[in-house]
């Protein structure tokens, strides 16, 4: 395992995903983790950009004991000024200009057999992308160049003898030419990492981690949406501990048509996981009458959820301290992915939040603290979402579901623009059914990463035979998008959309207005709340 020490940089997360395109398993962690901490020993170590100065005051900076490892170590942009700071003191300052953007780096064969393995294979030039202000003023003590550009005389760094090499250059985005072959020369070559990660090693893996983790007896409980994540988080945790592992669904009544029964089908009978539904769809209604505010209802809503799963967790435990089948309840399942993590990880802390996301946030914190007292297992944390989709697969989990698009845990409430009553909630299944059939029925469903029909309570004239009438109105969005943290709207056929409003309007009463938002994200978010 190749470890990836994170500064912050937005782009941190790729060099896994690099990585990990070349079989080669890495994980990241925050730059301040000791290295004294980890349970296993990286092969080398990647120290990722990130936005600070290393001649700021409260700079991260690193655990000193990464050289006296021995292992490989590969500093990009602020990792190669941290290296080179540690080093040889008072190394780093501000460039006269920024270097942003393409630029064409020279490499520099140096004669040097340690020094030249990094670029191993490449061309005297090499088309990549930087991103700095801060510049080494010179070499450190032992090193050679061995890339430079326009501007930056250091581009590249590398000790003559020990593995150590620094590189300005971002290898890890997609404007960089052979950035992966950079990254397996290091991970591959330096490293000596073996190129033979793939989804099956990970479910074994995992699996032997889990049994370990939980025990011969211990029971571990866990909240299911129907959605790709829990869905396969709870398979794997019925494939290692089977029926000791009860999912719990809460039905809010904010889900989709018929959802809740066939996310019953599927995890209980097709699946076979041990499944209790709960039906909170009163006490929702009742917390949520009168609200209209967006973060008000995603509060109440992770607030009740919360009281319902803790309430739930509990009476299985007693259960299972009448039967003795098994032993106590002492585990809480959260399907959370790498991504989900990213903000919480880096060292950074989270960054602004814009919406409160209830599902990361304040559900394990109350079953690990509150009356529960449960521990955290997370099998999906180290996944990003296609590698989540393939373990699925390899898990039998049905194709729709796997390619399912995300649906927020707040559900249709953060659809309803005002008051979130049943009939509100009725109207937007209804519209959202017929909306999401005719993209299937169009075979585009694949193509757009999210699509749903929401309620704007305001209300607009129409005619409908020969009266006026007064309805509200049915928004359409769909987008594609790669990460969810931006977005653009989806361009369907003219004609399509227009059947698909006219359904709308005719099928769903109350209904006279149906608009499709073409919004992008930013400035836009994907929900309308
Ligand atoms: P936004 O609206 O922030 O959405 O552009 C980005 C992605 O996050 C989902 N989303 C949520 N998921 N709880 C969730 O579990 C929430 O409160 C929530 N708000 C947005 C949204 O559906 C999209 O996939």
């Amino acid at each position: 395992t190749v470890l990836v020490l994170d500064f912050g940089s937005q782009t941190s997360h790729l060099i896994l995903r690099r990585l990990r395109s070349l079989n080669v398993y890495a994980e990241m962690l925050p730059c301040t983790t000791k290295l004294a901490e980890l349970d296993w020993k990286p092969v080398g170590i990647v120290l990722s950009g990130g936005p600070s100065s290393v001649y700021d005051d409260g700079a991260p900076g690193v655990d000193p004991a990464i050289f006296d490892l021995g292992i490989p170590i590969l500093g990009i942009c602020y990792g190669c000024q941290l290296l080179a700071w540690l080093i040889n003191d008072k190394n780093v300052a501000r460039g006269e200009a920024r270097e942003y953007g393409e630029t064409d780096l020279n490499i520099h064969k140096v004669g040097s057999a340690n020094a030249d393995r990094l670029f191993e294979g490449f061309d005297d030039t090499l088309h990549v992308f930087m991103s700095h202000f801060d510049k080494l003023m010179h070499l450190p003590e032992g090193f050679v160049t061995i890339a430079s550009t326009k501007n930056t005389a250091y581009a590249g760094i590398a000790h003559e003898s020990k593995p150590i090499f620094g590189i300005q250059l971002h290898p890890e985005i997609s404007h960089t030419n052979r950035g992966t072959d950079i990254l397996a020369n290091f991970a591959i070559k330096i490293c000596g990492a073996r190129p033979n990660w793939e989804m099956g090693n990970f479910t074994e893996r995992e699996i032997i981690r889990i049994r370990k983790l939980v025990g011969e007896n211990a029971q571990v409980i866990g909240a299911v949406s129907g959605g790709v994540d829990s869905t396969v988080a709870a398979r794997l945790m019925k494939e290692a501990i089977g029926d000791r592992f009860h999912a719990i669904l809460v039905d809010t009544g904010l889900m989709r048509l018929n959802e809740c029964q066939q996310v019953k089908e599927t995890l209980q009978q097709h699946l076979g996981i041990n499944l209790t539904i709960v039906d909170g769809s009163e006490l929702f209604f009742g917390r949520l009458a009168g609200v209209t505010e967006p973060e008000r209802k995603r509060k109440i809503i992770g607030e009740t959820f919360i009281d319902l799963f803790e309430k739930e967790a509990i009476r299985i435990e007693e259960e299972a301290k009448e039967t003795a089948r098994a032993g106590k309840v002492e585990w809480f399942l959260q399907g959370t992915l790498y991504a989900d993590l990213i903000e919480s990880l880096s060292f950074k802390g989270p960054s602004a939040t814009i919406k409160s996301h209830h599902n990361v946030g304040g559900l394990p914190a109350r079953m690990m603290n509150g009356q529960a007292q449960l521990k955290l297992i997370e099998p999906l944390r180290e996944l990003f979402k296609d590698e989540v989709r393939a373990f699925g697969r390899q898990l039998g989990i049905h194709e729709e579901l796997v390619m399912r698009h995300p649906f927020p845990g707040p559900g249709i409430a953060i659809r309803i623009l005002g008051e979130v009553t049943r009939e509100n909630v009725e109207l937007v299944r209804q519209a959202d059914h017929i909306f999401i059939s005719m993209i299937r029925e169009a075979g585009i469903y694949d193509q757009m990463s999210q699509a749903y029909a929401a309620l704007d309570t305001n209300r607009a004239v129409g005619v409908m035979g020969d009266s006026r009438v007064y309805g509200m109105i049915i928004i359409l969005r769909a987008v594609t998008s790669v990460d969810f943290m931006s977005a653009e709207p989806f361009e369907f056929p003219f004609q399509l959309l227009k059947n698909i409003c006219r359904r709308i309007v005719n099928e769903v009463d109350g209904i006279t207005r149906v608009v499709y938002d073409c919004t992008s994200k930013p400035p836009g978010t994907i929900e309308l709340e």
